[in-house]
């Protein structure tokens, strides 16, 4: 199943020049605890944005570029349609497509379930998610986040599956 994971700002904004515009290591611990042992695939910019494959799951790369320019251990998808194919081919495994933008945009009419991480912050930034028409999806959990010192911000994690 294919399982977009994200979290998002006011306005829906994601990246800020190649990074999260946000320090919040609570969502990162979400992040960690819900792909761990599963497969993240991610855009080659955000592939980037994680300086190296991150460890204890299986890494894919949806990039234009040649195999040989990433890890063994990194499988790397060359369209959209690779992408598709691969989970099809996996249909039992949780597939965490983890952004950034030009993966959500092409593959939301293929995810199975959103988990949103949503930060009641503003944020300059300069990538957003689209727009996602959440009439086509259940929201089945919703969890609020913890604000400390660490965790500046209101927060909450919403998981929603396709009805
Ligand atoms: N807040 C969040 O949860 C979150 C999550 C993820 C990312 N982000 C942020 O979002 C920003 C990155 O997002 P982005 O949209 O700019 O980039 P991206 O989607 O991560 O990566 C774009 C790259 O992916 C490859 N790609 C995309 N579509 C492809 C296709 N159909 N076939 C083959 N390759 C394809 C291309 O790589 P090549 O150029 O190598 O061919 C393209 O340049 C960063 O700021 C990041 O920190 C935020």
């Amino acid at each position: 199943m294919l399982i977009f994971l994200w979290a998002e700002g006011h306005n829906g904004v994601i990246g800020e020049n190649g990074q999260l515009p946000w320090h919040l290591p609570a969502d990162m611990h979400f992040f960690k605890t819900v792909t761990t042992g599963n497969t993240i695939i991610a855009g080659a910019r955000t592939y980037r944005s994680f300086g190296r494959p991150l460890p204890h799951r299986q890494n894919i790369v949806v990039t234009h570029q040649a195999a040989a320019n990433f890890p063994e251990d990194v499988i790397v998808l060359n369209s959209l349609t690779a992408v598709r194919e691969y989970a099809a081919a996996h249909r039992e495994e949780k597939l965490f497509v983890v952004g950034g933008a030009q993966l959500f945009i092409g593959l939301q009419d293929d995810v199975d379930w959103l988990y949103r991480t949503v930060i009641d912050a503003n944020f300059t930034g300069d990538t957003w998610m689209p727009v996602i028409d959440y009439d086509k999806f259940q929201l089945v959990a919703t969890q609020p986040g913890i604000r400390n010192d660490q965790n500046p911000y209101d927060y909450h994690f919403e998981q929603y599956q396709r009805r």
